[in-house]
């Protein structure tokens, strides 16, 4: 059955679980508009719906984990592009600590979390008026091919662990992290602890931003959480929101990790920087 990490529950955090719904980000939401405050955690085994990033569909078959965090908005609502960090570290620390591979485990900016690479997991995260929905999508069982980035799943890398395992340490974690990050006066220990599970943070690659492509050394993470890239000329460009690839691909097109960019028409909901 599934259930909250029992810090996590007493510390009031609620869980909404579903056998199959359409996604839980839009549960989350639709809950955020009938007066919920949060927090709390929607939770489902499959999802008809599934949405990652920029409109991409998330295929959310059985046997993956797929979860949102609906929580306040920051009282500095500038913040709140800062959640995808805080969650990403989450994420992190609760598959490290299913799988001991917490050095094997890398974040890829804006908020992917890779093994050997290839993506494991996504983040989506949207607001609405005060409220912030954290979306997570694992692949502990499965994952498409063929995709745009490599993906890969927890069983194929050698990891049983099941979703209801991942939501009761991943509730837990996220209060953690969100602690550590205390609404943004502490995003200088979320920057630095992300910076240090960064993904190939020196090397070159190539960043796809919708309307064209930078390519540069991945330098750092900005205060504000923009990717700082340094271009061949010396001089350095921040980024605010875009997809990461290794320079090499030049493809840009297909599938990425559980989502697709055919994508279904959603209504257009705030997609945070980052996001
Ligand atoms: C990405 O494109 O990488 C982000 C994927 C986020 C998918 C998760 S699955 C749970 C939640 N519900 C959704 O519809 N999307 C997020």
């Amino acid at each position: 059955m599934a259930q909250l990490h029992t810090r996590a529950a007493a510390a009031g955090v609620r869980l909404f679980a579903h056998q199959t719904i359409d996604s839980t980000n839009t549960e989350a939401l639709r809950l955020a508009r009938s007066g919920e405050q949060g927090p709390l955690w929607v939770f489902a085994r499959s999802q008809t719906a599934g949405r990652g990033r920029r409109s991409r569909e998330w295929i959310s078959e059985p046997g993956n984990f797929y979860g949102s965090f609906l929580l306040r908005a920051p009282s500095l609502l500038g913040n709140t592009p800062q959640l995808s960090f805080v969650a990403a570290l989450a994420l992190h620390d609760a598959l490290s600590a299913l799988t001991g591979w917490a050095a094997e485990l890398k974040l890829k900016w804006p908020n992917d979390l890779l093994h050997a690479g290839a993506k494991l997991a996504g983040i989506l995260v949207e607001g609405e008026g005060r409220h912030v929905v954290i979306g997570i999508g694992v692949n502990c069982a499965h994952h498409p091919e063929p995709t745009r980035y490599p993906a890969t799943d927890l069983a194929a890398a050698g990891a049983s662990v099941l979703p209801d395992e991942i939501l009761a340490q991943l509730s837990a974690a996220m209060l953690e992290r969100l602690a550590q990050w205390d609404e943004g006066a502490g995003f200088a220990r979320t920057r630095r602890d992300w910076l240090a599970r960064a993904h190939e943070r020196g090397s070159e690659m190539r960043v796809a931003t919708g309307e064209r492509e930078a390519s540069g050394v991945f330098e750092d993470l900005d205060e504000t959480g923009r990717l700082i890239l340094r271009l061949s000329d010396g001089k350095r460009e921040a980024i605010t929101a875009g997809d990461v690839f290794p320079v090499a691909d030049m493809t840009g097109a297909g599938r990425s990790g559980s989502s697709t960019a055919s994508g279904r028409a959603h209504s257009p909901l705030t997609v945070l920087p980052h996001g």
